[in-house]
């Protein structure tokens, strides 16, 4: 599947509802994402409203697939938040096609770095129920999915792991920190 990649700017208002509940419907695994209501809603209005966050979406015709966002919080770093393809076209390369539209973007604003944080909050990995003090980064090594958690995604599309924040999002729910270099190195 070859989705057309478009601004959230160019979204329709059915289009930016559609952004919401797959926002709501892809995180329904995580007991801590977008479940409240209006929450999904609140979330998508911050990418029209704040000057630092810019997203795209992934369009098949007029229907909405999956998006994906960016906070400039850094003048040469920017996070990647959130990801989302709609569960029923999940595994068919849009999140891939929304990264890599991401990744072109964020070059061409002479950004270096790309990082995310990636929630095991649902047992996804080795890492989660665990108490990963001390030697916090001493656990990246060993680190592995059990339940097709999304960073065995992002690595396959480059991201190295580069942090672990323990309870995260309360005990042994971590999240996992991720980074790729844009540029070429020096
Ligand atoms: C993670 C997510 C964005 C991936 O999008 P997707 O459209 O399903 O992924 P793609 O089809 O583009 O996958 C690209 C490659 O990664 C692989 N892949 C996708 N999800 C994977 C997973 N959970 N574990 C391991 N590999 C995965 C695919 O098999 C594919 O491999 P290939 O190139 O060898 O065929 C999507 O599953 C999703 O929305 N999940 C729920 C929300 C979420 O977890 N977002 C990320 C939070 S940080």
């Amino acid at each position: 599947m070859t989705p057309r990649i478009v601004p959230f700017e160019t979204l329709t208002p059915g289009q930016r509802a559609e952004a919401a509940r797959i926002l709501r419907e892809a995180f329904a695994h995580m007991p801590s994402a977008y479940g409240g209501p209006g929450e999904a809603e609140d979330e998508v209005a911050t990418f029209f409203a704040d000057p630092e966050r810019e997203a795209f979406g992934a369009l098949d015709g007029d229907r909405l697939l999956g998006w994906i966002g960016r906070v400039a919080a850094y003048s040469h770093a920017w996070e990647l938040h959130p990801l989302v393809v709609d569960p029923s076209v999940q595994r068919r390369g849009v999140g891939a096609a929304l990264v890599s539209a991401l990744e072109g973007d964020a070059a061409a604003h002479g950004v270096l770095t790309l990082y995310l944080g990636t929630d095991d909050d649902f047992g996804g990995t080795n890492l989660f129920g665990r108490d990963l003090f001390p030697d916090v980064a001493g656990k990246i090594a060993g680190l592995a999915p059990t339940r097709g958690h999304p960073f065995a995604f992002y690595r396959r599309l480059g991201y190295e792991v580069v942090g672990l924040v323990p309870d995260a999002n309360g005990p042994g729910r971590p999240d996992i920190l991720m980074a790729k270099r844009l540029a070429p190195s020096r």
